[in-house]
């Protein structure tokens, strides 16, 4: 099945072709307009720019996503768009695109959950999971971890209670002076900087709950770094860096044993932006040799916002019966 995929969710507009069938995964072409740099502008997505750059690029990358997949708007079998969540600006320019689209070509059009589909660009490695499995996605605007019972049924059984894992790492980026969005950088300068520098607290949440809390921290490391500039004293940025991956690694992997204990899961996958920090990657690693179950990591490429992994996803939101109609509407949350 050849799906013509959309995201649009937040600053990146891409556009995917992905070819499905239960046997194999391929992706015919991934395009991604990134509007970081105009972003990087002001620190931050401002949600008008978004939009309008979304509307800038849609029909461009449209063209360009089915010239490298070598196909016509008529070879492929179905249209499938991020509708949730996301800025409600953003979404609507590609979901309304992608109605437009489907109905004026006549194709089912597929309304793709973008949790599920940063959950479902693990299915393009080798081996790929297969349900039941725990998926932990970590991303600039999310932080879940979720019990997949199928393709389609999922159960969030934890979340953060305030700053999403990536918004922490950008926020303290910031503060330390890198550029927006930082947590790449973060992760560059936690490699030459001492873990245990400082000791950053963890975030008190009970231990009979799989929640998340990252802001306690974040304004810990900011309090530090605030304290050594009024008494006139430098920063290490890398031993802050190394610092807080630590703290943040270490909070992540315990709310992820104690989820693997109560669900009895054995295999487990990790996903979203902030999924290709090396530091991250490398205590997952450890963690799943230690607890003998399987870890999945989607490839680097496919951690950040892309529309390939909402069309693995659309593939088996198709197969379930879930088919939107020209009323899909864009919701925020
Ligand atoms: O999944 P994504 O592209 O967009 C959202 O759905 O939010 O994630 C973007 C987030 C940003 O906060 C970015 O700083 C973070 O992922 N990120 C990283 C790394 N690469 C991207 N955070 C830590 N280490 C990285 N290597
Ligand atoms: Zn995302």
């Amino acid at each position: 099945m050849l799906i013509l995929s959309y995201e649009s969710s937040c600053d990146e507009t891409s556009c995917a072709v992905v070819e499905m069938s239960d046997e194999s995964r391929i992706i015919r072409s991934n395009i991604i307009a990134s509007q970081i740099s105009i972003h990087a502008l002001y620190g931050g997505v401002v949600p008008e720019i978004a939009s309008r750059a979304h509307c800038e690029a849609i029909s461009r990358i449209t063209d360009q996503a089915l010239a490298e997949a070598d196909i016509s708007l008529d070879e492929t079998d179905a249209v499938a768009v991020t509708y949730t969540p996301g800025l409600v600006g953003a979404l609507l320019v590609g979901v309304n695109f992608a109605k437009a689209l489907a109905y004026s070509a006549g194709k089912p059009l597929i309304g793709v959950d973008h949790i599920k589909g940063h959950v479902a660009a693990s299915y393009f490695g080798t081996p790929a999971p297969e349900p039941p499995f725990l998926a932990f996605v970590a991303s600039g605007g999310h932080t879940s971890l979720i019990d997949v019972k199928s393709y389609t049924d999922y159960e969030t059984i934890g979340r953060t209670r305030d700053d999403a894992i990536g918004e922490a790492f950008d926020k303290v980026a910031r503060v330390i002076g890198l550029g927006y969005p930082g947590g790449a950088e973060m992760d560059r300068l936690a490699s030459v900087g001492d873990q245990k520098a400082m000791k950053f607290p963890s975030p008190a949440i009970p231990d009979d709950s799989l929640d998340f809390s990252f802001s306690g921290l974040k304004t810990a490391v900011i309090n530090h770094v605030n304290t050594l500039n009024m008494k006139g004293q430098s920063c290490n940025n890398a031993d802050i860096a190394a610092s807080f991956t630590l703290a943040v690694t270490n909070s992540v992997i315990k709310k992820l044993s104690a989820a693997v204990e109560r669900t009895g899961r054995i295999k487990l996958v990790a996903a979203g932006g902030v999924s290709a920090n090396s530091h991250l990657r490398a205590a997952l690693k450890a963690f799943a040799k230690k607890k003998k179950i399987s870890l999945y990591l989607p490839e680097l490429s496919l951690c950040g916002d892309n529309a390939a992994m909402i069309g693995a996803q659309a593939y088996y939101e198709y197969k379930t019966g879930n088919i939107s109609d020209i009323c899909l509407n864009a919701v925020v949350n």
